[in-house]
């Protein structure tokens, strides 16, 4: 991460698909003085993302792309992504899985979120997962992206308690809530060590 190195904010692209509380949390995060980050996109593959509304109250550049009809669309990903002059990916709820060569062209530089301890529960439905297999703990983990799905490198974990009265809604609250705390400390600690 050394290049990351410097003075000035690192411009930073959210990916989203949906709702964007952590692109809401994240934005509230690089605004703070001492966060290493600023948003200056962010990219959807879903054109109803709420996160997008966020993104248009807040006057950040955003891109909407459609990954099934688009073959193209890393490549103009990436062209914005150069324009912007974008050196850090946060990708929060993005629900696509991007090719190898997105990955390598942005090595060590993309961290994602996810809403299980990793390397336990990889992939979608975490929490009904969760709450089937009885487990007494789940949690979130943000990670560096590898371009093997939910296996990078571990930044942080927090772990949640899993009470039996736990529902799906109950349970992804409580670790969303977490997540909103986590996300923020993860990338303070990366920007720490450069
Ligand atoms: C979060 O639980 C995140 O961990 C997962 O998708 C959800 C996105 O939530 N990958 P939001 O769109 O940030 O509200």
């Amino acid at each position: 991460m050394n290049k990351l190195i410097g003075p000035k904010k690192i411009d930073t692209a959210i990916f989203i698909s949906g709702k964007g509380s952590n692109l809401k949390n994240l934005y509230k995060f690089s605004k703070l003085k001492i966060s290493p980050i600023n948003i200056s996109l962010v990219i959807s593959n879903n054109r109803n993302a709420k996160g997008l509304l966020f993104a248009k109250s807040k006057k950040i550049e955003k891109k909407v792309y459609n990954f099934k009809q688009d073959k193209n669309c890393e490549k103009k990903i990436l062209n914005d992504l150069k324009k912007k002059k974008i050196n850090f990916i946060c990708l929060a709820g993005f629900m696509k899985i991007l090719s190898k060569e997105f990955i390598k062209k942005f090595n060590g530089k993309i961290i994602n979120i996810h809403p299980s301890l990793l390397p336990k529960y990889k992939g979608l439905n975490t929490h009904k997962r969760v709450l089937e297999n009885q487990e007494k703990f789940s949690g979130c983990t943000v990670h560096f992206v590898s371009s093997k799905l939910d296996s990078g490198k571990i930044i942080l974990q927090k772990k949640v308690r899993v009470f039996k009265k736990d529902s799906l809604v109950s349970l992804s609250k409580k670790i969303l809530k977490q997540e909103h705390i986590l996300y923020p400390k993860a990338i303070n600690k990366i920007f720490s060590k450069c």
